[in-house]
């Protein structure tokens, strides 16, 4: 079997052969296909990517069809039951899970770069007191480039490696600052004896008390959910960062991209919207008129539907077993029998079975936050201290890919073709945009 594409160009009759490779073809490949010596060569028009493979990538496998999701190889199913979230962040970095002397080494590491300059509090007490997290999160993390101006160098192992530790080490540090600047509590400094999770909840949670002790339950509930969501591929946020890194920009900034596009309600501000669809639906009764109202088009169903997944969303099955055993220790949530109900009508409904449209990861995950005592503000939070590790294992990848280069996609432009520039009394006044 030969691996190639034979097309025939119609409007010259000139026939093209090219190469396909993994199941692709590389769109430069089009640009042979020409009118004329003045033709710039066939483009494709791709917008929101929609099947458009930007790298060659090693770190996450999807199957959205077969609802599979696999980091370096490995199951998110068993890493869920199984790893640790630290555990999860090396084997995303280094491509393998790590021995135990090396696993000793990165704990180490990790929490060893937990505390913040004490500059960063007083841009943070800068803020209101009713500033979003994430707003806040995005310009810390931005902020962060102040204060290691040798990120800028992006070339040798040692340098990159020390600020990916950094930003791993001091998310969950900058989102309880922000957090606890929301609430106008004092800040609560890392704990090193604690687990990544453990002193995460501290930072958030501790009030007097001498030492913090997180409820088993709840820290280990917490792990599984950033095991679950650091990395997935080419999303929305990751592809911020991979496009804003492509400049050779430090990772703070590129990561502070990631935080800003996942800071968006179709992205990590999904499970914030299912939370007030589902407090905004009430109760069971009312869910056959909402459901109509999505068919109607005047509501999404949030938490439903993904642009790779057509069929259940791996992440959602074990979060939804998850959220038995943390409510056993939580106040049972109101709005669960809401939730359960909403999905298993949408799931025999035939809008939502012909377009393929499952619970995602976000559909229970804020039901679990909500009952751990978290403001709905915080959840796109928690996602991007999760997300992190992913975000750093793909600017990695892209950094050291001799194929990539600064991202920059091209356009076809439909606008006005030239014309003369025209003196203010001269234009039409009744052209023009409506005021
Ligand atoms: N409720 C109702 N209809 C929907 C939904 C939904 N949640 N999602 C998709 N559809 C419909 C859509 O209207 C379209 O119908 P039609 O063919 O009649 O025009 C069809 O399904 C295909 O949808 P699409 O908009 O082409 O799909 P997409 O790949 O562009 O969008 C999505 C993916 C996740 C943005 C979308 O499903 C959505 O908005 N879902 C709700 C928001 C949400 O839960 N986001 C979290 C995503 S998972 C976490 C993450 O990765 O960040």
């Amino acid at each position: 079997m030969t691996s190639s594409l034979t097309v025939t160009d119609n409007r010259t009759g000139t026939t093209y052969e090219i190469p396909i490779e993994h199941g692709a073809i590389r769109a430069t490949g089009l640009r042979t296909i020409r009118t004329g010596p003045d033709d710039f060569g066939l483009l494709s028009y791709d917008p929101a990517f929609m099947n458009t493979a930007s790298t060659i990538s090693q770190i996450t496998e999807i199957d959205g069809d077969r609802g599979i999701l696999r980091y370096r190889g490995y199951p998110i199913e068993e890493l869920a039951q199984h790893s640790t979230y630290l555990e999860v962040a090396h084997l995303l970095l280094h491509g393998e899970l790590p021995t135990l002397a090396q696993m000793d080494a990165w704990i180490y590491d990790i929490t060893h770069h937990t505390w913040i300059h004490e500059n960063v509090k007083k841009f943070m007490d800068g803020f209101h007191h009713d500033a979003h997290p994430m707003g806040m999160l995005v310009s810390t993390v931005a902020a962060l480039s102040t204060f290691y101006p040798e990120a800028k160098d992006g070339v040798h192992p040692e340098t990159r490696r020390l600020q990916m530790i950094r930003l791993i080490a001091k998310m969950p540090t900058l989102a309880a600052f922000a957090y606890r600047h929301s609430l106008g509590l004092p800040y609560n400094y890392p704990d090193n004896e604690l687990s990544y999770t453990g002193n995460f909840l501290n930072m958030l949670f501790k009030t007097t008390e001498a030492k913090y002790h997180p409820q088993a339950t709840l820290e280990r509930a917490l792990e599984v959910l950033f095991i679950i969501h650091a990395d997935h591929e080419q999303n929305c946020s990751t592809n911020a960062v991979r496009a804003v890194g492509s400049s050779q920009v430090d990772p703070y900034c590129a990561v502070a991209a990631g935080v800003a596009a996942l800071y968006g309600p179709l992205h990590g501000g999904a499970n914030e919207e299912v939370l007030r669809m589902l407090a905004e639906i009430g109760s069971k009764e009312r869910i056959p008129a909402f459901i109509k109202g999505v068919k109607d088009g005047k509501a999404k169903l949030m938490g439903f539907g993904h642009r790779v997944y057509k069929n259940y969303d791996p992440r959602a099955k074990i979060i939804k077993r998850m959220a038995d055993e943390v409510f056993e220790v939580t106040r049972p949530s109101a709005l669960l029998p809401v939730a359960l109900e909403l999905e298993r009508i949408a799931l025999e409904d035939e809008y939502f079975v012909s377009r393929k449209l499952y619970p995602n990861v976000d559909f229970y995950s804020g039901l679990i936050y909500q009952a751990m005592g978290f403001p709905v503000e915080m959840f796109p939070v928690l996602f991007a201290i999760a997300r992190t590790s992913g975000w750093l294992a793909q600017w990695q990848e892209m950094r050291g890919d001799p194929e990539q280069k600064i991202a920059r996609p091209r356009q076809l432009y439909l606008g006005p073709s030239q014309r003369p520039y025209l003196e203010i009394g001269r234009r039409d006044e009744t052209s023009g945009p409506a005021r």
